[in-house]
């Protein structure tokens, strides 16, 4: 992990937030590959289950949504995490952490004080200080509080207090919407809304660079069905996620299913299945999928006072459908693209090179454009080429420094193809491209260029 997070921030792709004013925890800004591949990431998500699919609609609703949501969503009773602090040092741990790294016994299910038993009982020390003083067990909520402004909050019916929450999952604002989108966009079911956006959660132990972050971003889908489809729909979503993992390039022998036990299963699931990751630090989840059953909507049906029903043609009566939710995190995505990327190569001839093995749908540059020499009109040259390559999407042109090293450059930021231009394509019209992972180089009219990489790199 050491060695990505620093390439991250060497080569642009993610930077430590609020550096000039000594850091804020646990926050990042994607430098501008790390902002390039994230983009490429969502526009392929969308592509893929928006709008190359009848049967979805997308939207983008708002990170703040009325109060209530939350009540009915069940986040702010159950949204909850056990929370313990070290007296000695102020550490603040995740209490089912702590005890189930120290002890054999699981604490799903378990009330605050029987933890605090455990491990008052248990000699269970602190991970930080080696101490044993803890403060009793308690619930914390996982969803970040905002203060609206009164005037706001009194005009609008809200909670008397103020009191908003940043969303802590995309999904809620697709089953809010869920009547709009049934009134204006003629669904019928099977059929899903799609949405991408930030969402927050207080995480009491955030960590692993980009992987459990205070502040990230999902692409979710609520597909609605009929209660009697669920196994169905729920292996062919399955299918769909696993496929999606290979269409980015993820190395399928690092990816695992894990079926949650029923003890285990989120207060709306009745069946959830992650996909797993190998990452640097471990086993751990990158997507899930769920079965939500009716439960948000029937919850919003109860707390709206409004009908949340769709008009079921065979049956001839209004009916609450039943929801798919496969669940991508953007954040971890990234990660697991760029741990799997990552190689160190030993060349023939003696010397190292660093490759980012990215696929060329989402590397953040596409191609790189190479005049051989800053003269003798190849950089004017090499800029005609660089405007005909321009609709793959984020091109580069360098001029900088050896070729070899130029090379180099693009290897480690994942550039799938560099095109050069040299004194000879003044000559016969044609450039060398250089493939990333074979170094092969291969000559090629300018007038076959475009339908040449379109063919070889970007074609899905
Ligand atoms: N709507 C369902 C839901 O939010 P989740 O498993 O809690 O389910 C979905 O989150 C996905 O969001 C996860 O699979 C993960 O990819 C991402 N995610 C969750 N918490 C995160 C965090 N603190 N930092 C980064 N990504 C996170």
């Amino acid at each position: 992990m050491d060695q990505i997070v620093s390439f991250c921030k060497r080569r642009g792709f993610a930077y430590p937030g609020s550096a000039i004013y000594g850091g804020f925890a646990n926050s990042y800004t994607y430098g501008p590959y790390g902002t390039e591949l994230k983009k490429n990431i969502k526009d392929l998500w969308w592509d893929t289950f928006v709008r190359q699919r009848e049967d979805m609609v997308g939207i983008d609703g708002d990170i703040l949504l009325h109060p209530r949501t939350w009540k009915a969503s069940g986040h702010l009773d159950s949204f909850n995490d056990q929370l313990v602090d070290c007296k000695n040092c102020k550490a603040r741990l995740r209490a089912d952490h702590l005890v189930e790294g120290q002890l054999d016994i699981e604490c799903e299910g378990l009330a605050d004080e029987d933890v605090t038993k455990l491990i008052e009982e248990n000699d269970i020390k602190c991970p930080k200080c080696g101490k044993k003083d803890f403060t009793p067990v308690r619930k914390f909520n996982l969803m970040f509080e905002t203060q609206m402004a009164k005037t706001h909050s009194a005009s609008s019916g809200q909670a008397a207090d103020g009191v908003a929450y940043l969303r802590p999952e995309t999904a809620q604002a697709i089953f809010l919407e869920f009547k709009n989108i049934v009134d204006t966009m003629r669904v019928k079911l099977p059929f899903g809304i799609g949405q991408i956006g930030k969402a927050f959660r207080n995480e009491i132990t955030p960590g692993n660079f980009i992987f459990r972050r205070l502040e990230f971003e999902q692409m979710e889908i609520e597909y609605f069905i009929e209660e009697k489809d669920w196994k169905s729909q729920f292996d062919a979503w399955q299918k769909a996620m696993q496929q999606w993992c290979k269409s980015i390039g993820l190395d399928s022998d690092k990816l695992h299913d894990y079926e949650h036990p029923e003890e285990k299963l989120s207060h709306y699931s009745k069946r959830t299945v992650d996909i797993e990751y190998d990452f640097p630090f471990g086993r751990s989840e990158l997507y899930g999928l769920a079965y939500r059953t009716d439960f948000d909507l029937s919850q919003h049906e109860q707390f709206s006072k409004q009908t949340l029903r769709i008009h079921d043609e065979q049956k001839g009566e209004k009916i609450l459908p039943h929801v798919i939710e496969p669940t991508f995190g953007v954040d971890r995505t990234i990660l697991a693209l760029l741990c799997d990327g990552y190689t160190e190569e030993k060349l023939d001839d003696g010397s190292e090179r660093v490759v980012m093995k990215l696929s060329p749908l989402i590397a953040p540059v596409k191609v790189a454009v190479l005049p051989l020499l800053k003269k003798d009109g190849l950089p004017e040259k090499a800029r005609e080429v660089f405007t005909l390559l321009q609709h793959f999407g984020n091109i580069e042109y360098d001029e900088g420094g050896s070729i070899g090293k130029r090379y180099r450059r693009q290897d480690e930021i994942g550039t799938p193809v560099c095109v050069t231009v040299d004194h000879d394509s003044l000559e016969d019209e044609s450039v060398t491209i250089r493939d990333r992972d074979n170094m092969q180089q291969e000559r090629v009219k300018i007038s076959e260029l475009a339908k040449k990489l379109g063919k070889k790199y970007f074609s899905q």
